[in-house]
């Protein structure tokens, strides 16, 4: 029994979540792939999913399940994502595989944040995985510099660049004790798209996959 079978645990459990919606958000990740593998077999009572990625995207259209604008969606009853780190606050660090900035929107218009995360994500402090911030290319220098007075890091993610064409800086030596706190910090940074804190919005549920089962937080 393995890390994957933990984030497979998990994101079986999701499913449950889903309930009677018709539309759904839809997260970025191995984790996620787990779910959006499972959705395939109850795509028939879904008109629709909100992808995050368009490595998401992919994969559910190869699924057979439609991908819709979020701009026609609406509010959606039900986001399902991963993380790469979490606390007991539901507080996230998400951004790992550079699909931050579309996850907090899709976050910031779901009435419920569903997380599903293998339990050896589960921290008492956030930073111990490098804090992902999406920044715009010409800024990235100036960015990396502010990041260090905040007493980080940053190590610029060299060859990747995400989905809305920027470019990535992760974020090392942070001990995030205030995470709304900082997320704010780093949002008022010219040049910042987007930071991987997940606090100001954090999920509403945990499921944390393990060996023995799923626990769900809080
Ligand atoms: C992508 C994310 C993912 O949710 C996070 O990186 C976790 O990925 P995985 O499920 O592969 O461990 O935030 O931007």
């Amino acid at each position: 029994m393995g890390v994957e079978d933990n984030k497979k645990r998990a994101a079986l459990e999701a499913l449950k979540w889903v309930h009677d919606a018709r539309i759904i958000g839809v997260g970025t990740g191995s984790t996620i792939n787990h779910f959006i593998d499972a959705l395939g077999d109850i795509k028939g009572r879904l008109d629709g999913v909100v992808s995050s990625s368009e490595a998401s995207t992919l994969r559910l259209k190869a699924a057979g399940i439609p991908v819709l604008d979020l701009n026609a969606a609406g509010e959606l009853p039900v986001y399902v994502d991963g993380a790469d780190e979490a606390n007991r606050h539901l507080q996230l660090i998400k951004g790992g595989g550079g699909a931050l900035t579309r996850e907090k929107i899709v976050a910031a218009v779901s009435k419920r944040f569903v997380c599903i995360v293998d339990d050896s994500k589960l921290v008492q402090v956030l930073g111990g995985f490098p804090l992902p911030v999406e920044v715009i290319p010409m800024a990235r220098s100036h960015v990396a510099r502010e990041l260090v007075k905040l007493g980080g890091r940053p190590d610029w993610r060299q060859g990747f660049i995400t989905d809305n064409g920027n470019v990535i800086l992760d974020v090392h030596g942070l001990s995030i004790i205030d995470p709304p706190h900082l997320e704010s910090e780093i949002n008022q940074i010219t040049g910042v798209v987007c930071v991987g804190i997940f606090a100001r919005r954090p999920a509403d549920v945990l499921l944390v996959g393990a060996a023995h089962g799923v626990q769900t937080l809080p």
